[in-house]
């Protein structure tokens, strides 16, 4: 169409064109100049018109296309928008998903983190971080049981402010770091006698790129110590008991032979004896005068020496065969209270006569529980337990070699009571104490320090065999130089002995 009206443009061009060149024509008459030059005009004009309307189609044309380019770009902008958008929308979803995964990872990463704190923390062993500067980097509910510093008072600070009782040097914690090989110490002793603890401790470095340091796990084997040296307490009495028993059984027969001649010989050189005069008469014998013989030549004095030290053997070995003895007592329910203060009233005299020589009796101070449960075993074997360590109280306070105005008043505290399911009992003396390698013999038979004639270092030994092999308990004695010794019994109580055998015959009659 505007090619139709350019060609109408071009029309009239050729028109006005015409018209302006045709006056020239007719000009060469004077007459037509007028008329002419009116033509000329008008053609003039039409060409303006016509050059007008051409300009004007063409800048419209101009216009057209530029609207349709415009139009055309839009299309293509809308297109490359909605191709932007959906490929942004895409980038937007995975980014969502990415940030869900993430969030995802991060509650696992939280939870196993827990999980991990969590095993750390319910871990008996105490598990300490540490840079190679010493400085805290993890903290375990166990140190904090330890030390009382909980991790917000422990992180970042140095170790050897936070834990100054480590029986480790940094040093050491350094060294170990560096050459990467674990470090292992133990049995580390504190203290002493019933006192002492047990530690095992293990140092691991770590070798991980992002965490260099090391890992201190400190567990308390104290119990565990304890338990072994009691079994090794136990091997030891069961094997010398069975000798002792083997031995006292082999002197029994010619000491009784040795204790009933003596006796026969007394009772055959008596004057008080009808029999032995009769006999002296049918030989002729002066039975007065023999008598007066032997008394001068004191052979009877010898006798009664040979009786002595015969009965003190006989009792050496009665004890003695108390080793060998079963758990075959007859046991029965018993009041532990009142057995204590019936062995106090027994051994009163005892005491008395022991403390006479010049030294002070010792004050007995007596906490007893009243409402203490009936434990079961032998109340006469727990009564000769009582007394022995009584006595091994008092002869301890008469061996004192202490200034008597230095050392206090000579008190025993006997001790009745209940803890954690067992009768307790418990006799402390303040006297001279033992050293600890007297201590660590007092249990073995013939064990003694007195002297010759003095004890026969059977009394504990029978006590431990009476208080472990027969009443299932422990004994177990604290003692340290100048500040007295405390020995500690436990006795299952009734209840539980009744439940232990209940379910010991259970047991072993599932396994028939
Ligand atoms: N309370 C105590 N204080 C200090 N030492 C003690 C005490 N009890 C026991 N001992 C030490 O333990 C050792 C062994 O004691 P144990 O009762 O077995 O034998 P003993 O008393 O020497 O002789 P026995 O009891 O046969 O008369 C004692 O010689 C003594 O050195
Ligand atoms: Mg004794």
């Amino acid at each position: 169409m505007n090619a139709c009206r350019l060609k109408h443009g071009f029309r009239f061009l050729w028109l006005g064109l015409w018209l302006v060149w045709s006056p020239a024509v007719w000009a060469q008459e004077e007459a037509a100049w007028p008329a002419a030059l009116l033509w000329a005009v008008i053609g003039l004009l039409l060409v303006f018109q016509t050059l007008l309307i051409i300009g004007l189609q063409r800048s419209r044309l101009n216009n057209k296309r530029a609207r349709n380019a415009l139009r055309q770009n839009k299309v293509e902008l809308e297109a490359r928008i909605a191709e932007r958008t959906e490929s942004l929308n895409q980038t937007n979803q995975q980014l969502q998903d990415e940030v869900a995964h993430h969030q995802a990872t991060e509650i696992l990463l939280r939870e196993t983190q827990d999980y991990l704190h969590s095993i750390i923390n319910a871990m008996p062993s105490v598990l300490i971080g540490v840079t190679p500067d010493g400085t805290v980097t993890h903290w375990n509910s166990a140190a904090e049981l330890e030390t009382g510093l909980n991790p917000e008072q422990a992180l970042g600070r140095p170790l050897t402010e936070v834990y100054p009782a480590l029986p480790i040097s940094m040093e050491t914690i350094t060294r170990t770091i560096e050459s990467g090989v674990p470090f292992v110490n133990e049995n580390i002793q504190e203290g002493q006698g019933s006192n002492a603890r047990y530690t095992d401790l293990s140092i691991y470095p770590l070798i991980a790129v992002q965490a260099i340091g090391a890992v201190i796990r400190l567990d308390d084997i104290t119990m565990r110590v304890r338990i072994e040296n009691m079994m090794i307490q136990n091997e030891k009495m069961m094997s010398l008991g069975e000798l002792a028993a083997g031995m006292a059984h082999e002197i029994n027969n010619p000491l009784s032979t040795v204790l009933h001649g003596v006796q026969n010989i007394q009772r055959r050189t008596s004057l008080e004896l009808q029999q032995n005069h009769k006999v002296a008469r049918e030989l002729g014998v002066d039975l007065e005068q023999l008598h007066q013989y032997l008394n001068k030549r004191r052979v009877f004095h010898f006798l009664e020496d040979i009786r002595e030290a015969g009965e003190r053997s006989m009792h050496i070995v009665s004890n003695m065969l108390e080793f060998s003895r079963g758990n075959n007592r007859a046991h029965e329910q018993f009041d532990l209270v009142r057995i204590v203060q019936h062995t106090l009233e027994l051994s009163d005299n005892t005491l008395n006569l022991q403390s006479s020589q010049g030294h002070r009796r010792p004050d007995i101070i007596t906490e007893l529980a009243p409402d203490l449960p009936p434990v079961v075993g032998s109340a006469a074997e727990i009564q000769q337990v009582i007394l022995n360590l009584l006595r091994n109280a008092v002869q301890a306070f008469q061996s004192d070699e202490r200034d008597e105005a230095q050392s206090t008043a000579p008190v025993i505290h006997l001790r009745a009571y209940l803890e954690r399911g067992a009768a307790v009992l418990q006799i402390e003396d303040n006297g001279p104490g033992m050293s600890e390698d007297v201590r660590r013999h007092i249990f073995e038979p013939f064990f003694t320090t007195k002297e010759v004639g003095q004890g026969t270092g059977l009394g504990l030994s029978v006590s431990y065999f009476i208080i472990t092999e027969h009443h299932s308990g422990t004994i177990e004695v604290d003692s340290m130089p100048d500040e007295g010794t405390c020995f500690t019994i436990r006795l299952p109580l009734a209840d539980r002995t009744e439940h232990h055998r209940t379910s010991h015959s259970l047991s072993s009659g599932s396994s028939l």
